[in-house]
This record gives structure tokens, C-alpha cells and sequence, in this order.
């Protein structure tokens, strides 16, 4: 079956096309490298055997895209290209709408003239803003708080439009909880190219000495060593997600959203605490001010991912903090 992954070249993007390469699928990358690098084609050829195509474009650019899902016969679509940081989505707002939103609106409007109806979307928890209650399931109100999470919601609600308009569609959001870590290999994993603005990039810079010490935002929150919690969920797994759900959507049609985590929480300290054990290190930390924006506690309730695409999360908190570092040690991308 041949794919395409929009943002290909990206950090989820190219552990998805490990996975699926592995697995036989033809893999076709499509990625305009505002945040990622060609050379990562490389790393993931060095993992597999076997060759991915690249096409360097813009997700903006319709036709083409439609002339690319004809010519090389593309099946499916994992639609990853965005841009994703919540801070300079405040500042750069109609960057961030005509990049995500946009993007997408001419995306599928090239899918829908070549005749490609299958679709998955990389949503966020984001969507869901504060939690009114947790676990957080699919049915909780969305209250994106901040306009990157206002993108997910208005494309997450254009393809539920696109579905109910044409039966042929077939549709899955993955609302990914906190993916962190890198593919066993060290070829690839998460490189931000600016200061890391998240937890795991960001202490992992610390313990390779690049940064002093660990900002951590708030230490009087209303959870149990004060510090904040989230759902944090390995890269590999959130991989293994996009391929059931490419196999959900190949019997089942319509839209669907689907929250890839854990369906744990874990605080700042615990997983400094893991991440030091595993690694045999020393990360200094230091507790300021909460971080504008952040909630106490989010985590997933992954019944919806476990019934309908058989999908659960394998991979530990240590395996998540020794293949971030073991990437990072190692890189030579
Ligand atoms: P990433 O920045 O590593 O990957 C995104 C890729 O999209 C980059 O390679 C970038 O160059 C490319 N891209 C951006 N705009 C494009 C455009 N207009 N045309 C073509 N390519 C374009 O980010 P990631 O962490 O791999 O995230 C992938 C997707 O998952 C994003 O949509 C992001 O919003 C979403 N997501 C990520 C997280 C996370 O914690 N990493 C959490 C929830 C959702
Ligand atoms: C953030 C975004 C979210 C996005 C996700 C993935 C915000 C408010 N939310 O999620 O929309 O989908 O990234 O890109 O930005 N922390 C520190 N010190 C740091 C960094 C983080 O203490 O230097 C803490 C945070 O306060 C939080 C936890 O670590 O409690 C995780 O933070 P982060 O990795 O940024 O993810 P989220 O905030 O959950």
C-alpha cells in the first residue's frame, strides 16, 4: 500500500515511516523542511533497508499534491505537516491559521480531486483545553486555549464536515498525549532547532550540558509532590497507533477521534527522578514560576484507542528516558 506522510521529515512522521517501511507499506515523505531535516531520509533508510522517496513541497501547494497522489498511486494519507508551538502560535497567529488550517483546506481538497478518501490526522490533547474532569475521554468539551490548539479543533471539525458531506471518507484524529523519546537505533528522534519549549528536549539538553539546569514551572500545583502531570507516551508507540489506525479505517468508515496515551500521569520531578536513574546522571533543577497556560494534570482515558483500533501503549517511562538520551548522546543527524 502506498502512503503519504505530510510533515514527513518531522519527529513523529519519520518513526511512523519506520514502522510502516518495516512493515512493507511503500512510504512517500512530503515535508517543506521549516523544521526538519533532509538527512533524516538517511537515518530512516539506515533503520530499514529500505528506501523512503522524499519530495521536498508545501502542503499549500493543491495541485501539486493532487499530480503526487496520482502519479504515485498514494492510498492513504497520515497527515502530519504543521506547525506546533504553542508560544509562538500566540505571537504569529495568521501564520499558524494559514499553515495548519489553510494547509489542510488545500490538502484535502487535493485528496478529494485525485480520489483520496483516507485519511489520518495528527490532532493533540491540546483540544480539549482544562480538563473539567480526567481521565480525559473523547466526548469531553473542547476548549482549545490558545490558537495552536484552536487550529487542531477547526481542522478536527473541517474533516468531520468533509465525512458527513461524502460517505467516501474515511477519517481518524489521534489526539497524541505527550510523545516523547526516539527509536531504538539512535538514528532518529527529536531535535528542536530553536531552545526546546518541552520537557523532555529540554532536559536532555540539561544532561548534555548544553543548558544550566531545568526550569520547573510551578511546584505548588494541587497534585501530589506539586509539580505538573501529563500522559507521557513513547514515539514508537504513537507510531504503532498510525498503523492500526490505517487498519481500522481500511474497514470502517466516517470520522473518528481517537486519544493515543498511556492513561498514566506522571509529575516533573518523577520523571527527572526516572530520567536520572536510568541514565545514571545528575540534572539540576530548579522550581519558578508556573507557566502561563499550563493545567495541573492531564492524562488519557485510552479505552476508545483499545476497542476500536486494538491499539494500547507498550513502552515504559524508562524506555521513553533512555532513547531520548541514547538519540541524543549519539546524534549525527
Ligand atoms: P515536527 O515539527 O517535528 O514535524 C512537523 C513537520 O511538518 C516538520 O518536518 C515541518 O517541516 C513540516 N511542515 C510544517 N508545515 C508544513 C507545510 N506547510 N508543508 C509541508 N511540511 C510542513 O513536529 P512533530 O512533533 O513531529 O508533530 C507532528 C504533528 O503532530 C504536528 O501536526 C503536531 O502539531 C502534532 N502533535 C505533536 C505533538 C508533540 O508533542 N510532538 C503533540 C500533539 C500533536
Ligand atoms: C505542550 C503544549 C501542548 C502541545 C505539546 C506538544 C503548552 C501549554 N502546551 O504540552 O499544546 O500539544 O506541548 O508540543 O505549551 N515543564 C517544565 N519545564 C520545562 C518544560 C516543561 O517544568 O522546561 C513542565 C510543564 O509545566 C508541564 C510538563 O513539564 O507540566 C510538560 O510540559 P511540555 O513538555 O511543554 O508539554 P505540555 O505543556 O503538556
Amino acid at each position: 500500500m502506498n502512503i503519504l506522510l505530510t510533515g514527513g521529515t518531522g519527529y513523529i512522521a519519520s518513526h511512523t515511516a519506520v514502522v510502516l517501511s518495516s512493515l512493507g507499506y511503500k512510504v512517500f515523505l512530503y515535508d517543506n523542511l521549516s523544521n526538519s531535516k533532509r538527512q533524516v531520509v538517511t537515518q530512516i533508510k539506515k533503520i530499514t533497508g529500505s528506501a523512503v522517496t522524499f519530495i521536498k513541497g508545501d502542503i499549500r501547494d493543491s495541485d501539486r499534491i493532487v499530480r503526487l497522489l496520482k502519479r504515485k498511486k498514494i492510498e492513504a494519507v497520515i497527515h502530519f505537516a504543521g506547525l506546533k508551538a504553542v508560544g509562538h502560535s500566540v505571537d504569529r497567529p495568521i501564520d499558524y491559521f494559514d499553515n495548519n488550517v489553510a494547509g489542510t483546506v488545500s490538502l484535502v481538497r487535493a485528496m478529494n480531486l485525485a480520489n483520496v478518501k483516507t485519511m489520518v490526522f495528527s490532532s493533540s490533547a491540546t483540544v480539549y483545553g482544562n480538563p473539567t474532569y480526567l481521565p480525559l475521554d473523547e466526548i469531553h468539551p473542547k476548549l482549545a486555549v490558545n490558537p495552536y490548539g484552536r487550529t487542531k479543533l477547526h481542522i478536527e471539525e473541517l474533516l468531520q464536515d468533509v465525512s458527513d458531506a461524502d460517505a467516501e471518507w474515511n477519517i481518524s484524529c489521534l489526539r497524541y498525549f505527550n510523545p516523547i523519546g526516539a527509536h531504538e537505533s539512535g538514528f532518529i528522534g527529536e531535535e528542536p532547532s530553536d531552545r526546546p519549549n518541552n520537557l523532555m528536549p529540554y532536559l536532555v539538553q540539561v544532561a548534555l550540558g548544553d543548558l544550566p539546569y531545568l526550569r520547573v514551572f510551578g511546584g505548588d500545583y494541587p497534585t501530589p509532590d506539586g509539580t505538573g502531570i501529563r500522559d507521557y507516551v513513547h514515539v514508537m508507540d504513537i507510531a504503532d497507533g498510525h498503523v492500526a489506525a490505517l487498519d481500522f479505517l481500511s474497514k470502517n468508515g466516517g470520522w473518528h477521534a481517537l486519544n493515543l496515551g498511556t492513561g498514566s500521569g506522571c509529575s516533573v520531578f518523577e520523571l527527572v527522578r526516572i530520567f536520572e536513574e536510568t541514565n545514571q546522571c545528575q540534572i539540576s533543577a530548579k522550581v519558578v514560576e508556573r507557566r502561563p497556560g499550563d493545567v495541573a494534570e492531564s492524562y488519557a482515558c485510552v479505552e476508545k484507542a483499545y476497542t476500536k483500533l486494538g491499539w494500547r501503549a507498550k513502552r515504559t517511562i524508562p524506555d521513553m528516558c533512555y532513547s531520548a538520551w541514547h538519540f541524543r548522546k549519539n546524534r549525527v543527524v
